[in-house]
């Protein structure tokens, strides 16, 4: 594994050993699929090199046709991507790929509309159960302006779809107009979709190296990669939450690495929050952040344990010149980045706080694929110990069903 894992300063010390077998016991149950909702546990390995192949030729077909690839989606429809994309996404890409329908704000959609005007587009619909709110609210307002620029034939080749092979809103209005459908596999949840064709599309389109991506997660697709003390971070997690922790704080030294927090929050925070228990899952971007709530980290409620995600190597490291103040002239910016890592460390170990630490090597699609990979099996796992079912999410249907009333009511 790429990714480095460190407990030490948890002060969980012996105790992590004790919940093992029982986190194995867990990570079995994902791998039998006795589960429902756990096709994503095998799915980097059947989803191979060719499919891999045909995704990133269909995604080359797209960045032909259009300057901008307006993916619509929300939740797990759209996080995973725009997580990848901002980590990985290269300098100039042919095709710039936007996201909307994960909002209601006109103000941003017409600022999206106003972006694109004049330029080519094509539009990509995700939504599993094809018929939600802000996605399918969003389709309709850029399918018309996409029927008033190219006609209906012609609309109709530059919408991309990703949905359930069933009949569901979208899907069987998509297939009735001749869209073309990606399956989302019917045992894969949002949440744990990024690595099928709901995050691999945009990212592909993107002009990022989706096989670089398969190829991490791959490498860790396999009961034998979580063997011996591999899942002790789903041990940590429970043991933290039954220790008077309530509130996971994942934490970054890297900007580009925002959205990615965002995927952690709402993978954790759907999975385990429920039947009155789970981790409220936050996540805080230094070293803007230190300036707001470092302090709060420092001397505030301790009801919170850290999980620090670093990058160890900048690699676009800039030099600050000799007429930049003392001591910071002839440092570098990936220098004084990695002093602010090891500074915050040791003041909130200090502090007492509980610190995981995971390092990743670079930025990599590789390193990426198998820290998406290696979240969603110890997420998975974590909410297990915990005696939930990680995979669904019933206490979203609530607001909904509230939302639905409203809007037939307009
Ligand atoms: O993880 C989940 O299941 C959710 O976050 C969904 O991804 C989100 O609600 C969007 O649903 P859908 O893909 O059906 O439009």
């Amino acid at each position: 594994m790429d990714l480095r894992v460190e407990l030490k300063n948890t002060g969980i010390g012996e105790a992590v050993a004790s919940r093992r077998n029982e986190a194995h016991e867990a990570l079995d149950k994902l791998w039998t699929g006795e589960l429902d909702f756990t096709g994503w546990v095998r799915d980097p390995l059947e989803f191979d090199e060719a499919k891999v192949a045909e995704l990133a030729a269909a995604a080359a077909e797209i960045r032909e046709k259009c300057d901008y690839f307006i993916v619509l989606g929300v939740g797990g429809s759209f996080m995973g991507a725009k997580a990848v994309i901002d980590m990985l996404k290269p300098e100039n890409p042919s095709t710039e790929v936007l996201f909307a329908g994960y909002n209601f704000s006109g103000r941003y959609l017409r600022e999206l509309i106003k972006k694109i005007a004049g330029h080519d587009v094509c539009i990509c619909v995700i939504s599993k159960s094809g018929t939600t709110t802000e996605t399918l609210s969003a389709y309709g307002i850029f399918k018309k302006i996409m029927l008033e620029k190219y006609g209906k034939e012609e609309t109709a080749r530059r919408t991309y779809v990703v949905t359930e092979n069933r009949s569901n809103f979208l899907f069987d209005e998509a297939t009735e107009e001749g869209c073309t459908i990606f399956d989302l596999a019917v045992d894969i949840g949002g949440r744990y979709s990024v690595l099928t064709p709901v995050g691999l599309l945009p990212i592909a389109v993107a002009g990022i190296d989706i096989e670089g991506i398969m190829k991490g997660a791959r490498g860790i697709c396999s009961k034998e990669a979580f063997a011996g003390d591999a899942l002790d971070y789903a041990v940590t997690r429970q043991y933290m939450y039954e220790h008077g922790k309530k509130i996971e704080v994942f934490e970054f030294f890297d900007p580009y690495c925002a959205y990615f927090g965002e995927w952690l929050k709402q993978l954790f925070g759907e999975s385990e929050g429920k039947d009155g228990k789970g981790l409220f899952p936050a996540s805080l971007m230094f070293s803007r952040d230190l300036h707001s709530m470092g302090q709060f980290l420092q001397q505030g409620t301790p009801a919170f344990f850290e999980t620090f995600i670093t990058i160890k190597k900048d690699s676009a490291d800039i030099d600050i010149p000799d007429i930049a103040m003392k001591p910071f002239a002839g440092k570098t910016i990936g220098q004084i980045n990695k002093c602010a890592e090891k500074g915050v460390l040791a003041a909130h170990v200090k502090a007492g706080i509980p610190a995981v630490s995971m390092y990743v090597q670079d930025l990599t699609p590789e390193a990426v694929g198998e820290l998406l990979y290696f979240f969603e099996t110890q997420c998975a796992v974590s909410a297990l110990l915990s005696g939930v079912d990680p995979f669904n999410q019933p206490g979203v249907e609530a607001y909904k069903k509230e939302m639905r009333g409203y809007i037939n009511e307009l």
